[in-house]
């Protein structure tokens, strides 16, 4: 669906702040990009938080849910909790759409500095927020657990909005 959208070139996008309609479609693609899957109330709930900042990015004019970004924001820290692509979108460039616009969004409300934590083995999440200027500031290893059994280092990175 997401190919018929795009064509063979890149869409127009536009990102938008996610409303409680758009959760199922945000639930559904939170689950195929992550292991711990948030159901449609636990976004609802989060949505509706006075601390939690979301933004959506559709294609063209279109209501389809393409990906979503969600924030905690607490005076002028933010951290990304979560940002995710549907599989069949990635590479065309909404990633890096929604987080510009995201990021924005959060600096309109007051953050100064963004934080976030990537599985060192996450390239093209690397490749995103690298492109954002966010820069490593620690290490966690073992932070993640594997399928395998094995475990994960996640980086720290951090942005600054000023
Ligand atoms: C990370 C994610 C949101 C990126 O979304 P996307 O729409 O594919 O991103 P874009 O097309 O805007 O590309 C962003 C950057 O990633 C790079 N990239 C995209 N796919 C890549 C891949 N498979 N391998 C390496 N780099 C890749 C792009 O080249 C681009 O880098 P650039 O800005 O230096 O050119 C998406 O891959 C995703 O949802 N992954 C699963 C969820 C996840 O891991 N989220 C991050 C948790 S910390």
């Amino acid at each position: 669906m997401f190919r018929d959208l795009f064509g063979s070139h890149r869409p127009a996008l536009h990102v938008t702040e996610l409303t409680s309609e758009h959760v199922p479609m945000a639930s559904a693609i939170h689950a195929a990009s992550f292991a711990r899957t948030w159901g449609t109330l636990e976004l609802e709930r989060m949505i509706a938080s006075e601390a939690i900042f979301a933004d959506g990015v559709f294609a063209g004019g279109s209501n389809t849910l393409l990906g979503f970004a969600l924030s905690r924001l607490v005076v002028d820290e933010a951290e990304i909790l979560t940002i995710a692509v549907s599989p069949d979108a990635r590479g065309h460039g909404a990633g890096r759409a929604l987080l510009t616009h995201h990021l924005a969004h959060l600096a309109r409300r007051g953050a100064r500095n963004v934080f976030l934590e990537v599985d060192e083995g996450n390239e093209p999440a690397l490749a995103l927020y690298r492109h954002a200027h966010f820069t490593e500031i620690g290490r966690r290893p073992g932070y993640y657990p594997k399928a395998d059994g094995s475990s994960a280092t996640a980086i720290t990175m951090r942005a600054s909005l000023d």
